[in-house]
């Protein structure tokens, strides 16, 4: 747990049988309704499909995971930590490198805030080329959060479409995960051909966000969340963070035990500086 903020442990699982992949269904009902927005928000705005998560859940949804209650405590404790100081409202989940489980630290950060029932949280895919949360949720995002940026350069005044999860205040914005072309099967981010088919696969190093578009979304989510939770790309490899930075009002560090260095650390924080880090979430493998 951070210096202040929260730890989660993971337990052990293959991505193959815990990303949800292979159980992906459809968001239902697929029509989808308008999110009112809060006090004086734009009529257009936001509207939602719900989709009802099944178990067993992956792994690192360790607040829906009865595997370690002292880790989903911690999770609870960053979120009253950020709560005291400052009460951030859009807070962006980062790591030096990949792997260092930005989405463990996203996704149960945002579980904690809509437990406390009121607040309507958005969980964001700020990585466009490491997209996880449809897979790690076992839903098929109705319009990639992707293609919604695309679209919405053309028609900026296009309602956004999030999934909501079961019955809670918590909504997802999801990308659409790097899938084989020829049998959508799911890829590795780096994959230049399919390992099931062998079809040679497009490569995303474009698919990098537009920091104003990106923008524009962020200012227009805020007047209908009340917690926006933006899963971002990892600081020193080149991804985006800089462009989904400047939205943030926190930044909270996640650092996996035994994973991270404390050279890539030390140069993290002089990357993100001056904008300080509100917290840091030290994570067990
Ligand atoms: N489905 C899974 N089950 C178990 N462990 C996983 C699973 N997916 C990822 N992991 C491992 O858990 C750790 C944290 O994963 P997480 O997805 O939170 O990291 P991340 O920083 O978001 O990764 P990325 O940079 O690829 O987005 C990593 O070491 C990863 O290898
Ligand atoms: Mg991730």
């Amino acid at each position: 747990m951070p210096k202040d903020g929260g730890s989660g442990s993971r337990g052990s699982g293959s991505r193959e049988s815990e990303g949800g992949g292979a159980r992906s269904a459809p968001p239902e009902p697929v029509k989808s309704s308008p999110l009112v927005p809060r006090d004086s928000g734009r009529a257009i705005g936001v509207t939602f499909v719900r989709f009802t998560p099944r178990t067993p859940h992956d792994t690192r949804l360790v607040l829906w995971g009865k595997r370690s209650a002292s880790a989903a405590a911690a999770f609870r404790q960053l979120r009253e930590r950020l709560i005291e100081r400052n009460d951030p409202r859009t807070i962006l989940c980062t790591s030096a490198n990949p792997g260092d489980g930005k989405t463990t630290l996203a996704t149960n950060l945002a579980l904690a805030y809509a437990e406390l029932g009121r607040p309507r949280v958005l969980l964001i895919e700020g990585s466009l080329r490491a997209a996880a949360l449809s897979q790690l949720f076992g839903f098929k995002p109705p319009i990639g959060f992707g293609a919604q940026l695309v679209r919405h350069r053309g028609q900026p005044d296009e309602p956004w479409v999030v999934v909501q999860l079961g019955t809670q205040p918590l909504f997802v914005l999801a990308a659409e995960p790097h899938r084989c072309p020829q049998c959508a099967a799911s890829l590795p981010e780096d994959a230049r051909f399919c390992g099931h088919c062998g079809t040679t696969v497009g490569h995303v190093a474009a698919d990098i966000l537009d920091a104003v578009g990106f923008g524009a979304a962020v200012r227009r989510f805020r007047e209908t969340f009340d917690y926006l939770v933006i899963d971002a790309p990892p600081v020193l490899s080149p991804g985006g963070v800089h462009e989904v930075q400047d939205t943030a009002d926190a930044v909270v560090l996640a650092v996996l035990k035994g994973h991270a260095r404390r050279r890539d650390l030390r140069r993290t924080l002089e990357q993100i500086s001056p904008r300080p880090v509100a917290a840091v979430a030290l994570l067990d493998e």
